[in-house]
């Protein structure tokens, strides 16, 4: 699960990363869609070093540099841009760059990806376009995100070729403006549930059935 984050204060980062973890869920992408970003990442990466925190919404390189600079793991961007998936290779720096299409699907492979982000997943036509526009792809794995909630998380994570899956609805903008760091908690250990339930060999061993 990668919990999509829009940060508009720097200041809410540790506590948000804090509440993610204590729900058992050790990873955030934090996009460029704020000036907060760079700042948030770096709290985190300093504060709670453990957590798999990364930057999203990359639309140049220079958002790039700015999020490894600040101590990104791994970067993530909405399409397919060369220049920027370049620079993450040049850096060896895992990269999800977006894809909707056999043809960007086919670029990614092109330069050596195998993993790809699916977005906007739902409005592409949900699970069923992904299983279609996989077929031919059978060594690339995805991670839909775009329009993923509790309430079709168990559809997507049941496609074989998923590895994981992105969304904002765990970490919805008013909830951390409002610091309901307690719900985000609560929406991510439910989200982790639904996951355990849909992948129990994926799950860590503290969340599986006896
Ligand atoms: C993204 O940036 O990856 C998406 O906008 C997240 O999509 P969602 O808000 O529908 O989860």
């Amino acid at each position: 699960m990668i919990p999509v984050v829009e940060i508009t204060r720097a200041a809410d980062a540790v506590p948000l990363a804090a509440a993610l973890m204590d729900a058992g869920l050790p990873c955030a992408e934090i996009t460029f869609r704020t000036a907060a970003a760079g700042e948030a990442i770096a709290a985190i990466a300093a504060a709670i070093p453990e957590m798999y925190v990364g930057a999203g919404t990359l639309l140049n390189v220079a958002q790039a540099q700015t999020a490894l600079a600040a101590g990104a793991k791994f970067l993530v961007a909405p399409g397919f841009d060369r220049e920027v998936v370049s620079f993450a290779l040049s850096r060896q720096v895992p990269m999800l760059p977006g894809v909707s299409t056999p043809t960007e699907i086919g670029a990614a492979l092109s330069v050596g990806l195998s993993v790809v982000k699916l977005f906007p997943a739902e409005a592409l036509g949900g699970p069923a376009y992904l299983k279609a526009v996989s077929a031919p792809f059978r060594n690339v794995r995805f991670v839909p995100t775009g329009g993923i909630a509790a309430n079709n998380l168990a559809a997507w994570l049941a496609v074989a070729q998923v590895v994981a899956c992105g969304g904002s609805w765990i970490v919805k903008r008013e909830l951390i403006d409002a610091g309901q760091f307690d719900t985000i908690r609560g929406l991510a250990a439910e989200a982790l549930a639904i996951a355990a339930e849909a992948c129990p060999a994926a799950a860590p061993a503290s969340r599986r059935e006896p």
